[in-house]
């Protein structure tokens, strides 16, 4: 990653703790934008009730800057969940995944009133896809569901060496044709063994909070 798009991560991370309350539950996502924001979390640590995690690397560093992780069935209200993407289009629909956090990161966006995503502006595009879709899947259905993302139209190639926080495997889908998000999306997650897409479009982003060579621009989705 270069000097000037890490900069622009730190840009991004630091608007997005405009949106930290005193005695909220923040939810976290992971990846390095993310890890640029927990880097600035230091003030509000002890202002903070705790944080709900989408991955054990990201739970780590809560833990070592002594921000206490809640159990997601423990919360009843999850306010606002702050997280990176792989790629967004203007609408917010979203790929995520490049850090195999995905399905936590689903749930936690799904329990969330608010989705803040963060990123630099290289993660903007017209249509989703250049960005191969990540696909969690169950081991023992990992052929079967690439012999079915194949007649799909897509490349699924398997992460190897990459095993989830739940035990799972990756299959990252290359040269998918994503026109319609919400339709490949339920598409996907309808397959036997699949457990998450990486296709956030049922459940976009609420806020995109993008870090340019200009400054933040933020851009709110049209409901
Ligand atoms: C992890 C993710 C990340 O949000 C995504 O990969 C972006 O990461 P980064 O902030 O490092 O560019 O979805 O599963």
């Amino acid at each position: 990653m270069s000097e000037q798009q890490q900069q622009l991560k730190r840009l991004v991370a630091a608007a997005a703790l405009e949106y930290l309350r005193d005695g909220m539950i923040l939810g976290i996502g992971t990846g390095s934008t993310v890890n640029a924001m927990l880097d600035q979390l230091v003030p509000w640590v002890p202002r903070l009730k705790g944080a709900v995690s989408s991955s054990d690397a990201s739970t780590s560093r809560l833990r070592a800057l002594g921000v206490p992780v809640l159990d997601l069935n423990e919360v009843d209200d999850l306010d606002v969940y702050i997280d990176g993407a792989d790629e967004t289009t203007h609408q917010l629909q979203l790929i995520k995944g490049g850090g195999a956090a995905l399905t936590r990161e689903k749930i936690i966006a799904a329990a969330a009133t608010t989705f803040v995503c963060i990123a630099d502006e290289s993660k903007l595009v017209v249509q989703l896809g250049r960005f191969p879709l990540p696909v969690e899947v169950i081991p023992m259905a990992r052929q079967l569901v690439a012999r079915q993302l194949t007649e799909m139209g897509g490349r699924p190639v398997f992460r190897a060496g990459v095993t989830t926080d739940n035990g799972n495997h990756i299959l990252d889908v290359h040269d998918l044709v994503i026109k319609d998000p919400v339709a490949i999306e339920s598409d996907i997650n309808q397959l036997t063994g699949v457990v998450t897409v990486g296709l956030f479009a049922r459940r976009p982003a609420d806020v995109l909070l993008l870090g340019t060579a200009a400054g933040v621009r933020r851009i709110d989705r049209v409901t």
